[in-house]
This record gives structure tokens, C-alpha cells and sequence, in this order.
């Protein structure tokens, strides 16, 4: 698999000194060099893929370093503080569990975990009812395929565990949530293919142009997979490399197939929920309710916290103490996830995100004719976006194209994650919900700039 670093070569770059970036030296800085190198060394290498800006301190969607530099986030870490860096009403939610002395507390029942239990339910459309507290969102995913196998076992025996997921899909890098994902290059390292997950194409109007369900069971007729030995279907309600929803009508038909089937729908919200797409989970776009959905990011507003949420059937298959994990629900994050929760109802993030995914959009597609033929795709949902570079025509993706740009950005204060998706071709803009028109504006100019430099 290819990995790419950013140089640790400080480059000297013009100053950038507006309301909300400022950019006064040499990037990287060349104080922060020694203990970029460091991490460099001590770490996996696969550690080392992001910009080189030493993280300091947060505010809001301002991002900043000890040398006085400061960038509009258009990251939110990845996808996560959904309320922005450093909100006062978290940071003393977590202080005060910190002081409470409860910053653990494995299963013993505490008031916060039901709090926040309550808070989480209370927005649970029906059937969804439970609510199970784990800390990533490749747990939540782990889970979701682990109750789809349990309940095929009970209903149909042990052929009934095929697992569907779809192309280029992403749920986490622990083994199954790897197996479930669908990038090839992911599965690679895992030895022999595990029969049991097979992959459908995604209907993203891209890579799979026809996006009707038609190709959804002549896929599965195509690869041998008899419909009633399917024990559950996830996917992510946008793919994270392309922030195209999934169609409204093929999640519809796609529900009615998992109910003739006895399959459980499932939908990966880790990136959708809470306010991402301008509601409060990312499926209520698509009038369908799944069965099980797994959540994290932005849950939490950054601590790490994530959960399952599903029908009472589903989540009371297992008994007393036989799902369950050592930091569910840690009080702390608890305190975090309760404050963001109230945050996002009380600053009205999810309608900011709805009112700003019209600007998102325009921006998006000035950026595109911006690039000349060089952008594939181009989408966006309330406050996601992801821009595809490919070669002109093609859906080759143009990796390097993508890191060139990102690498400007951050020059110029606008700071985005590295190029993800197919062949790392795709740069997502995912601000925190609280950004204002005016700085969501502004760092959609500077991405229009780099993209019109670099398409020269
Ligand atoms: C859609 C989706 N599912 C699952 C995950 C895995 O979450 P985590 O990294 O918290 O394990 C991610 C992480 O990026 C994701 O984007």
C-alpha cells in the first residue's frame, strides 16, 4: 500500500494575516522540526501521514501552534469536535468528572452513563430504543457485524453469516471492521479472503454510474450469494471518500430487501451522525430507519466515546456481562458526550449545518470549475464535502494533485487532513458545525485559489 509523507523541509511562504488565519513564518516551522522528526522515528510509520502542523491549541474552528500561527479548521480533527475545539461548556464537563475523582468506572452502573443513555435515546427515531456505550468507532462497527451474525445463527443456522458491505467502503481498521471495509488494499494484509464478506458496488453516481437497486441483487446473483444467507448489509450513509448519500431510493428498496430476507440493515453513522449533514443522523435523509446503526466522532466532540445504537430485539440477544467492554462508557467521555449533546441542541449546530450546506455546495462547485476537468466528483451535505481528483475524463484518482493541494492550504492557514478515498485522490472539507458563513467562505476561497494555482 503507498504511503506518502509531508516533507519536514520548512518552506518560506507568504504571511497571511486575516480575522481568522494567521501565517508568520516558515511552514513547517522550523522550531517544530525536531520533534516532528522525533515522532517520525519513535512511531509506526503509519503514524506520520498528516501535515506537519504542530497541534497546540483549539478554539472553536481555529486551530493554532506555540509560534503564534493559526488555521481555520476544515478538518474537525477527523470528522470528530462537531462542536469546535476547546467549547467551555466541555471542557468543564470534563473537568468536573476529573474533580468528581470518576474517571473510570468499567460497568458499575454511575449517573452520568444513564444521563447520557437518556439524552442519546430521547433522539432515537422507533424502532431504535438501546443504546450501547464503547469507545471507537471501528468497536461500534465490530459490534454491529457481531449482532448480525448472532441473530443469522438463531434464525437460519450457520449459513446464515454473509456479510454485506459495499466498494470502498471504510469501518474502522480492527480485523472485522477491515474485512467489512471495502478497500482492497486494506484486505490485502489479512491473508486469505474471508468469504463470508462480500462487497456490492455503491451507488455514488461516480465509480458506479448506474445507482439504481437493480445492481444491488445482480451483483449478489453474479458472486453466488443465495439472498436468504445474508445475515446483514451495512454501509455508511455517505461514503467517507465521496459525501454522497446513499440515494433515498435505493436505501428504501434496499430496506425492503433486508426485511423479505431477514437481513439486518445497518447503517455506519460514525462519520453521519449528530449534526454532520444538517440532521441529527445522517439516514433521517434517507426515510429509512436501519436496524442497528454504529456511531462515534462526533458523538463526544472529541473524547473517545462511541456507540451502538439498535432495536431492543437486537441489543438483549446477548445476556448479563457477555457484551460489554472495559471503557464503556467512561465517565469522563460520558460528561463530554452529554455537554456536546447539549451544545449541538442549544447553539443550533445541526440547523447551522443545514443553512450553511447551500454556501458548502456553491463553494464545491466553484472549486470544481476551478480545476479544470481535474476534479471526478464533486459533493456535499450539509457540512461535508469531498472533492475527488482524477485524471481529466477518468476515474483515476490524482493523488498527487490532492496532497499538492492540501500541502498549499496549510501554508496559507487553511488546515485540512490528508487526501483520503480511492488511491488517496479525495480531499474532504469538514469543518466544525459552529463555523460561521463568513470563515466557511473564506476557507473555501483559499481551496479555490490553491486548486485554480495548481491546475496552471
Ligand atoms: C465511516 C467510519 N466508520 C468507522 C470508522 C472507525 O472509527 P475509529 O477510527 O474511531 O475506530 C471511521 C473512522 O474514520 C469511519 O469514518
Amino acid at each position: 500500500m503507498a504511503t506518502r509523507e509531508f516533507p519536514l523541509v520548512p518552506r518560506a511562504v507568504q504571511e497571511v494575516h486575516t480575522a481568522h488565519r494567521t501565517i508568520g513564518t516558515p511552514i513547517p516551522v522550523p522550531e517544530s522540526i525536531p520533534l516532528l522528526q522525533h515522532l517520525r522515528a519513535a512511531e509506526p510509520r503509519s503514524m506520520g501521514g498528516q501535515p506537519p502542523v504542530l497541534w497546540d491549541h483549539g478554539q472553536g474552528f481555529i486551530v493554532g501552534d506555540k509560534w503564534g500561527n493559526r488555521w481555520i479548521d476544515f478538518s474537525s480533527g477527523v470528522l470528530v469536535t462537531a462542536s469546535g475545539h476547546g467549547h467551555p461548556k466541555i471542557v468543564a464537563a470534563i473537568e468536573g468528572m476529573a474533580r468528581q475523582g470518576l474517571y473510570h468506572a468499567y460497568g458499575f452502573p454511575t449517573e452520568i452513563r444513564a444521563q447520557l443513555i437518556d439524552a442519546l435515546q430521547a433522539r432515537l427515531p422507533e424502532p431504535l430504543a438501546r443504546v450501547f456505550l464503547l469507545t471507537t468507532g471501528s468497536e461500534a462497527t465490530e459490534c454491529c457485524i457481531k449482532l448480525a451474525r448472532t441473530r443469522g445463527l438463531a434464525l437460519g443456522g450457520p449459513k446464515k453469516s454473509v456479510f454485506i458491505t459495499f466498494d470502498h467502503a471504510f469501518h474502522g481498521r480492527t480485523m472485522g471492521a477491515q474485512w467489512a471495509g471495502g478497500i482492497p488494499g486494506l484486505k490485502t494484509w489479512l491473508g486469505d479472503p474471508d468469504p463470508r464478506f462480500v462487497n456490492v458496488p455503491f451507488p455514488d453516481g461516480f465509480r458506479q454510474k448506474d445507482v439504481s437497486f437493480d445492481v444491488f441483487e445482480t451483483t449478489l446473483a453474479k458472486l453466488g450469494v443465495v439472498p436468504d444467507n445474508v445475515c446483514g448489509v451495512m454501509s455508511e450513509t455517505f461514503q467517507g471518500c465521496n459525501a454522497t448519500l446513499m440515494p433515498p431510493a435505493y436505501a428504501q428498496a434496499l430496506r425492503r430487501w433486508c426485511n423479505a430476507h431477514k437481513a439486518l440493515m445497518i447503517f455506519d453513522e460514525v462519520q453521519g451522525a449528530f449534526g454532520r449533514t444538517g440532521k441529527m443522523f445522517a439516514f433521517q435523509h434517507l426515510d429509512v430507519v436501519p436496524d442497528l446503526a454504529a456511531c462515534g466522532k462526533g458523538i463526544s466532540g472529541g473524547m473517545p466515546l462511541s456507540a451502538v445504537l439498535g432495536t431492543a430485539e437486537l441489543m438483549d440477544m446477548y445476556g448479563p456481562g457477555e457484551m460489554t467492554s472495559t471503557h464503556s462508557a467512561n465517565p469522563v467521555c460520558a460528561a463530554a458526550a452529554l455537554a456536546n449533546l447539549e451544545v449541538i441542541q442549544s447553539e443550533g449546530l445541526i440547523e447551522n449545518a443545514a443553512r450553511l450546506d447551500p454556501v458548502l455546495k456553491a463553494g464545491a462547485a466553484r472549486i470544481a470549475e476551478a480545476a479544470k476537468g481535474s476534479l471526478g466528483a464533486c459533493s456535499a451535505v450539509g457540512l461535508v464535502a469531498a472533492l475527488q481528483f482524477a485524471q481529466p475524463g477518468t476515474t483515476t484518482p490524482s493523488p498527487e494533485r490532492a496532497w499538492e493541494v492540501v500541502k498549499r492550504c496549510v501554508e496559507r492557514g487553511l488546515l485540512l487532513f490528508s487526501p483520503v478515498g480511492v488511491g488517496g485522490g479525495a480531499i474532504k472539507i469538514c469543518p466544525p458545525l459552529g463555523i460561521t458563513r463568513e470563515a466557511l467562505e473564506e476557507g473555501l476561497s483559499v481551496l479555490e485559489t490553491v486548486v485554480t494555482e495548481t491546475a496552471e
